[in-house]
């Protein structure tokens, strides 16, 4: 199907705010997300306002573990996925509802299962953010002593992943025909068991639900190295990204569409939302000292740990926050993407610790009055690298109000924006519905 002609918008609500420090910034709201109804009404700001998506990130621990950092961060409190999206899907219409499951802790009936029920409940909003985990302090809340290796956990991924398109296709779409006449409440010849038995997964089947709205719920992923990436360009249908720079991000679509096309996909059938942080104020100045703001009130100790965090498994204790980082090579099994950006943000901009952590904690945050900030999303729609924005807001409900109410009235009149017809999820993004697979021979 044709990519989009104007920007389509989803919104990464994680816990009080994307900046680390969000949740202590004067007048923000500390509980965030776990304050249902403030989540509830920034739900329906965000649906008015034309967001096609919302989207929970997760990760099955406490986000960190050393107890110096976490315990001035909000990063050990948060919401289970399903549990909050099937509450805001009562409370809301027309917004997607994408909830994110790992492949590596989790046994792909239950997330089959958990989808295509999200998927019924909210007639057809739901999504699947695909991730292998990205913390490996989740092994331990399951049993194992270690993470799964990074090549590894993809393997078990697409296996996954063809498990529980596998189950969502149990029943044909017409199948479950609840004929109070005849008393057949479904067609026997509509409905096939899965009989899988697999290297990681043996999974009999069929599902205990009728086909999901969707045929399949939307499938989300965010691979970034070259195994991540061959991952999204065969699983795929809306890619987030973090790319550092408008070259980077146009260096990323063409390398994913060529492995679109190679895994006998149509690149028109994906999205790439980068993700995007803004702070708005009434001027840029404003905004850059509310950005400011936030930097000061991120402790010395959070500043080393978010950085170690995302790096891989060596311990910054002793490192000096004032210092650049030392060489450390490339190579990790945590992610190999975030660790090469840290790398490559040291190198070429001499960054000393602590400003790596300034950045790290803003995630790539663009701070700037409406105006500064409408005319950069303008760019990157004009340069053809993406089809929308996967919007995390630093602070709440602050930034969210601003962006709704100040940047999406300008990019309307620009004409890169405009809220999306109602619909189901897919319908909303302009992605195809997945016909039944046929029954292997
Ligand atoms: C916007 C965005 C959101 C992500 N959300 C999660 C998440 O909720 N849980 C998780 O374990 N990983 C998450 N990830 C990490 C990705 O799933 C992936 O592991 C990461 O981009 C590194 O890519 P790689 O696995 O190809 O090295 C996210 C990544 C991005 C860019």
């Amino acid at each position: 199907m044709p990519r989009p002609d104007t920007l389509q918008l989803g919104a990464l609500l994680h816990g009080s705010g994307g900046h680390i420090a969000g949740w202590r910034y004067p007048g923000a709201h500390a509980a965030g997300e776990l304050d249902f109804p403030f989540t509830a009404r920034l739900a329906k700001t965000l649906e008015d306002g034309g967001f096609s998506a919302i989207f929970i990130a997760d990760v099955v621990a406490v986000w960190g573990h050393q107890l110096d950092s976490l315990h001035r961060t909000a990063r050990a409190d948060f919401f289970e996925p399903f549990t909050l999206l099937s509450a805001l899907s009562s409370v809301t219409d027309r917004i997607g509802l994408v909830a994110t499951a790992t492949t590596s802790y989790n046994e792909p009936y239950t997330v089959a299962r958990k989808l295509a029920s999200l998927d019924h409940l909210s007639h057809g909003r739901a999504g699947w953010n695909v991730v292998t985990s990205v913390v490996p302090l989740e092994a331990a809340n399951f049993g194992r002593d270690a993470h799964y290796g990074h090549e590894e956990r993809y393997v078990r991924a697409a296996e996954f992943v063809d498990v529980v398109e596998g189950l969502w296709d149990s029943y044909a779409d017409d199948a479950v025909i609840r004929d109070k006449t005849s008393g057949i409440y479904f067609d026997r010849a509509g409905r096939r068991a899965l009989d899988h038995d697999g290297a990681h997964f043996k999974v009999a089947g069929p599902l205990n639900i009728a086909r999901p709205p969707q045929g399949w719920p939307v499938i989300f992923q965010a691979g970034a190295s070259e195994t991540g990436r061959a991952f999204a360009a065969r699983y795929g249908e809306v890619i987030f990204t973090a790319p550092r720079t408008l070259l980077d991000a146009r260096d990323y679509r063409t390398a994913l569409d060529a492995q679109i096309r190679a895994s006998g996909r149509d690149p028109g059938d994906v999205r790439v939302w980068p993700l995007l942080s803004p702070i708005v104020a009434d001027t840029d100045a404003e905004a850059q000292e509310a950005l400011a703001t936030l930097g000061s009130l991120v402790h010395e100790d959070v500043l080393r740990r978010i950085v170690q965090d995302n790096f891989g498994d060596e311990d910054f204790s002793d490192l000096d926050l004032d210092e650049p980082l030392p060489d450390f090579g490339a190579d990790t099994d945590r992610s190999q993407s975030r660790r090469a950006g840290i790398l490559a943000l040291a190198r070429e901009e001499g960054l000393t610790l602590r400003q790596l952590g300034v950045r790290f904690a803003a995630a790539n945050a663009v701070a700037g009055s409406p105006a500064t900030i409408a005319d950069r999303l303008v760019d990157w729609h004009a340069s053809g690298a993406v089809d929308g924005f996967n919007v995390s807001f630093p602070y709440l409900p602050q930034t969210a109000d601003r962006f709704v109410g100040e940047v999406l009235p300008l990019l309307a009149e620009r004409g890169v924006f405009r809220p999306p017809a109602p619909g189901t999820l897919r319908e909303q993004l302009g992605l195809p519905r997945p016909a039944r697979t046929a029954v292997p021979a």
